[in-house]
């Protein structure tokens, strides 16, 4: 019903329901993360969710290339005010909204106050109504990676069966669980043989982490080894698109079904300052990690 002013929706367009924040992490380089990233987003926004994709790789910007867009702007200049967020993001495939890296190897630990500002603001001002917002990191356990990771709500740790990937995967939930106090990861298994496979590479991890860390692991999906995500990538453009009834696209819209399934954060302030402030604060426990 409208109300006097003839405006039901004045009360309505202030109102932002919270958004689900998933980081893509692995420890070690070259396993998936921006493939999964960029197919994840995409399955997402074609199952009706209203996605952003934010490319938080400061070394080497992946996400544009992937998906063949160039870019204008890029989120240094966002940090440094030049300009702000709406003016850096990319409109990508089905509306996903694409934040370009920064340039640079700038580390989250290095932004000055008028940068940390900057960030905080560029997120909670953002007027776009998002529903997901998915964040590829870079490898390794860097200052960044920490940072970006420990300010999601979900971290999906992404795996393949080689011993430096499992060792690895297994360092930055270390890192993560014993600095930070992040205790729930979802592991989303990569270039398998298979699911049977998939689900034996989560065990096995599951076991050791069951053994040395106080964490609880959930296995998030498997994208099996698949020559038409390979070929996809060459095409710039994500296997659902080009390749839509490919394993790989099969499991990338399992992943998403099951990531939608995944609760939203318990803060009900809504938007992006959840997100910013964490990525600010990420200050490591006092305990050795
Ligand atoms: N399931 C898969 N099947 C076939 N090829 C894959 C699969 N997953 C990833 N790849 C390939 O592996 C390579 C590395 O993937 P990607 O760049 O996504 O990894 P990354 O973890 O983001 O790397 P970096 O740590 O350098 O950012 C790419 O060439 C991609 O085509
Ligand atoms: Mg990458």
């Amino acid at each position: 019903m409208l109300d006097a002013s003839g405006d039901q929706a004045s009360g309505l367009r202030g109102i932002h329901h919270p958004v689900k924040v998933i980081s893509v992490s692995s420890g070690k380089g070259g396993v998936g993360k921006t493939t999964v990233s960029v197919n994840l987003a995409i399955a997402l926004a074609m199952q009706g969710n209203k996605v952003m994709l934010l490319d938080a790789d400061f070394g080497l910007a992946n996400v544009d290339v992937l998906l063949g867009l160039h870019p204008q702007h890029n989120l240094s200049e966002v940090l440094s005010g030049e300009c702000r967020l709406e003016d850096v993001i990319v409109s990508g495939p089905h509306g996903v909204d694409i934040v370009p890296a920064a340039s640079g190897k700038k580390r989250m630990a290095e932004l000055d106050a008028r940068e940390n500002a900057g960030l905080i603001n560029a997120f909670s001002e953002l007027t776009a109504s998002l529903d997901m917002l998915i964040v590829d990191t870079a490898a390794g356990l860097s200052e960044s990676v920490v940072s970006f990771t420990h300010a999601a709500h979900h971290v999906l740790v992404v795996v393949c069966d080689e011993p430096a990937s499992i060792t690895d995967a297994y360092a930055i939930m270390k890192v993560l669980s014993r600095g930070y106090g992040v205790t729930a990861f979802k592991v989303l298994t990569n270039m398998t043989r298979g699911a049977e496979h998939g689900y034996q590479l989560y065990e096995k991890i599951a076991r050791v982490t069951d053994r040395f860390l106080d964490v609880t692991l959930e296995h998030a999906g498997n994208v099996p080894q698949d020559e038409y995500l390979r070929r996809s990538i060459q095409q710039q453009s994500s296997v659902l698109d080009a390749y839509p009834s490919s394993r790989s696209a099969q499991s990338f819209r399992a992943l998403a079904q099951q990531c939608e399934r995944w609760p939203l954060p318990a803060s009900s302030r809504g938007h992006l300052e959840f997100f910013a402030e964490r990525l600010i604060g990420a200050e490591p426990r006092a305990a050795a990690v």
